[in-house]
């Protein structure tokens, strides 16, 4: 596996590719790899010929007094498990090939981002919008995925890949998760023993809500009790925990067929976001 570092680089292998007539997926990541950035690899070599992994901790994403700083970085070992997935490229630039010291230009996503994980991390789609744009001009992938544990994230990119007219297929990936249930995160690193333990709890909480709504339970008391037992459970924060439509992302009051529980939870310093389905779950 190659690695580079500018967009010439990988201009020059992915130009390579598609004269040969070789389809390119591309998966877009901030490094630290977990099982979850390798399920989307899988993915992407099941349905393409070439695969790019990328690895860039988007400064632009984090608020100023956000984990920038502190977020994981662990190069030789993603690439050491890059390696052993077989990936064909991987395109770790810093961040002055990305952004220039006088870059003028953000892409704003303005529906979907007006609830969740906009509201409590305002400006975060903006850096994640015009991040993703850049790496997709720079690789023309023919598709691209990314996980539905950042769900809202995921709308966001099929939207704007839209709105702009990238000749790219975005396909969303499965949720990947430890055997307790807690949707696997490059941030879980960050949680204690005791917080570890708790952290399983979100899981469970929206499992048992999905499926009380999924019954008939009320929506929103369904919700309620959901934020009180995550506070009983030792959670410090709740940013949201929510029903919502699942392509719109609106508020769901009445439970007909189709919404998803979206959730995201602090425990000291760590937030949490996970979401799921709303329908019956038997254990
Ligand atoms: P990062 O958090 O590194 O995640 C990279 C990709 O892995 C995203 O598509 C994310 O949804 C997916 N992912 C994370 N945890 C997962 C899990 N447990 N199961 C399945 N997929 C999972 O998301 C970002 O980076 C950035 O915002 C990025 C899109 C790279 C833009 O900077």
């Amino acid at each position: 596996m190659e690695v580079v570092r500018t967009i010439a680089e990988l201009r020059q292998h992915t130009s390579r590719w598609r004269i040969a007539g070789q389809t390119i997926g591309l998966i877009p990541t901030m490094g630290a790899l977990h099982n979850g950035h390798l399920s989307l690899i899988k993915l992407a070599q099941g349905k393409c010929d070439r695969v790019i992994a990328t690895i860039f901790v988007n400064p632009r994403q984090f608020l100023p007094n956000e984990d920038f700083e502190e977020y994981p970085r662990n190069e030789e070992s993603d690439i050491q498990k890059l390696i052993e997935m077989g990936v064909d490229l991987l395109f770790a630039p810093k961040a002055p090939e990305m952004y220039q010291p006088d870059a003028s230009t953000t892409v704003v996503i303005s529906k979907l981002t007006d609830c969740l994980c906009a509201t409590s991390r305002p400006g975060f789609f903006d850096g994640v919008g015009t991040v993703v744009t850049k790496l997709l001009i720079q690789a023309l992938p023919d598709l691209a995925i990314f996980g539905e544990k950042d769900y809202q994230q995921l709308l966001v990119i099929k939207r704007l890949t839209r709105d702009l007219d990238i000749p790219v297929e975005i396909i969303g990936a499965p949720t990947i998760r430890e055997a307790d249930g807690l949707a696997v995160s490059s941030r879980n690193v960050f949680l204690s023993q005791p917080n570890r333990e708790t952290a399983s709890k979100v899981f469970e909480i929206l499992k048992k809500t999905a499926t009380a709504i999924a019954l008939g339970n009320d929506v929103l008391a369904a919700c309620k009790e959901a934020r009180t037992e995550l506070i009983l459970a030792g959670f410090s924060g709740i940013d949201y925990f929510e029903a919502r439509h699942s392509e719109t992302l609106e508020l769901i009051q009445n439970f007909e067929n189709s919404g998803r529980l979206f959730a995201a939870v602090w425990l000291g310093p760590t937030r949490l976001i996970d979401n799921l389905e709303i329908k019956e779950y038997r254990d």
